[in-house]
């Protein structure tokens, strides 16, 4: 059985809350789960099932269907030789298909449809009720546990996590122009927050973290100050 609080990281996209979140489940022997992935994975299948309609629309019905008919499983692995956490869709292995530009290009819309939500948070709960772990999304504070014991809310400069969205994709061998990677993130910044359910928004008991111009170490010593100061570690 797993012990330990539940930690909710929510925030901008492309503003190294993965990186920052697997730092903190580090330190504490905590497990690390990339909600987004899970979005990811259900646009993928959306796509691969020819639910796409023009490039911007979905069909909705066929996704529910599929949802209801329990089609869609998503699950994370831990994989050696680096024990990187790999986002599992009906079995295959996801992790690279789900970072590309064109599941990023649906993923919001995706993530805007309720049904979808509602499904999603069930595998959150399930997997957070042991408590133990580190979430990070954009409702997790807000919507998804809202009794999280402690609350992170990141932001960027856009341009500054285009640069290093643009890095992380060209490392796994993807070809993108910066000017596409800041206009996706623009765009997707404006539907997280305009959507009509469970937009992004900081909780009112969180507590921001504007990582624009901090490095790697200088956040983790501000989670440490954090972590003492609540009496975490
Ligand atoms: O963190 P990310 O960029 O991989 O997330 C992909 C998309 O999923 C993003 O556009 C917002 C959405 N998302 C969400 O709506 N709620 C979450 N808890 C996590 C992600």
């Amino acid at each position: 059985m797993r012990r330990g609080i539940i930690i909710a990281l929510d925030g901008y996209s492309s503003t190294g809350k993965s990186t920052f979140a697997k730092m903190i489940a580090r330190k504490l022997g905590y497990i690390y789960i990339d909600t987004g992935a899970i979005y990811r994975a259900i646009t993928l299948y959306a796509i691969d099932s020819g639910f796409i309609i023009n490039e911007s629309e979905i069909n909705t019905e066929l996704l529910l269907k599929s949802i209801k008919e329990e089609r869609i499983s998503v699950y994370f692995r831990t994989l050696p030789p680096e024990n990187k956490s790999c986002t599992f869709l009906n079995g295959a292995n996801v992790e690279n298909e789900i970072r590309t530009l064109k599941v990023s290009g649906l993923v919001s819309i995706v993530a805007a449809i309720p049904f979808v939500r509602e499904f999603v948070d069930i595998i959150l709960h399930r997997i957070g009720q042991e408590g133990g772990v580190v979430m990070d999304g954009r409702d997790i504070g807000t919507a998804v546990f809202p009794n999280a014991q402690l609350k992170i809310f990141m932001t960027a400069d856009p341009e500054i996590r285009a640069e290093r969205r643009l890095k992380e994709m060209l490392a796994s061998g993807e070809n993108a122009k910066f000017e596409d990677v800041l206009e996706n993130i623009r765009k997707r910044d404006y539907m997280d927050t305009h959507r009509a359910t469970s937009p992004l928004t900081m909780a009112p008991d969180a507590i921001l973290l504007d990582n624009s111009h901090l490095t790697l170490d200088e956040q983790l010593l501000w989670i440490e100050q954090i972590l003492q100061q609540k009496q975490i570690i």
